[in-house]
């Protein structure tokens, strides 16, 4: 696939790393400097180059959305026409010192998202792991347990995009059901944020989600 990558921080440098190294044609766009995508872009060693949001999004056939909330409209903004492009989003609504949600409960920063670009097919996958893990997982994805990891949507298309890069990471894919699915998936990873961050000191977290009957 040819991935877009509209924020090249923690998430979508490491992601968009990965996906290039898994064989996918990368476009690293959105940093401060065009030093930082000049270099996540050689330092990749794949197929991928740096551009504007404009570049990165016009030929993707998947784009992939890693910026902080305060920073959604502008870059959608940078990225022009969307209509039709799958948007796998990976960012979670948080207020400017990333202490709690600003969208919750009622609805979700994916789906105040998919308000803000109707025209595109939004899918929300990779926003309830730690980027910290995202390598570890990559260099062990052919052992026969891998971790699993959700995604949601209302569109099948773009839900068998995220799948496909969910596994091409090395989690396993769950479909987690519709898009409305982020107004529990959202608090939820912000809880898993707080304890992964709170270092050597904080406590260990396991978790796990089994299905009962169908
Ligand atoms: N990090 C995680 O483990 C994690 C886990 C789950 C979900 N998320 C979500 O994923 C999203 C991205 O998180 P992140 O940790 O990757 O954030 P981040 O490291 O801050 O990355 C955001 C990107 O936006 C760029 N940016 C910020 N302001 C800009 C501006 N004015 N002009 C141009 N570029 C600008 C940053 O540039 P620079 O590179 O130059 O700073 C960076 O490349 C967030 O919504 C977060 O809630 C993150």
């Amino acid at each position: 696939m040819r991935i877009g990558v509209l924020g090249s921080g923690l998430m979508g440098g490491k992601l968009g790393t990965i996906l290039a190294r898994a064989g996918h044609e990368l476009v690293f766009s959105y940093a401060r400097s065009e030093r930082k995508l000049a270099r996540l872009a050689r330092d990749a060693k794949a197929d991928a180059r740096p551009g504007t949001p404009r570049e990165a999004a016009e030929r993707a056939d998947a784009i992939l959305l890693a910026v902080h909330w305060s920073r959604v409209d502008d870059v959608l903004g940078r990225a022009g026409d969307l209509s039709g492009k799958v948007i796998v989003t990976c960012t979670l609504p948080m207020n400017d010192d990333d202490s709690d949600l600003v969208v919750a409960h009622v609805s979700s920063g994916a789906e105040e998202l998919a308000r803000k670009v109707p025209e595109a097919r939004i899918v929300a996958a990779f926003n309830t792991v730690p980027s910290e893990v995202l390598f570890d997982v990559y260099e062990a994805r052919r052992k026969a347990r891998r971790p699993s990891l959700l995604y949601y949507g209302d569109d099948r298309r773009a839900k068998n995009v995220a799948a496909e890069l969910v596994r091409a990471v090395g989690f396993d894919p769950v479909d987690a059901g519709p898009l409305r699915v982020a107004r529990h998936a959202e608090p939820s990873a912000l809880l898993v944020a707080r304890l992964a961050y709170e270092g050597k000191g904080g406590p260990e977290l396991a978790y796990r989600i089994e299905r009962f009957g169908k």
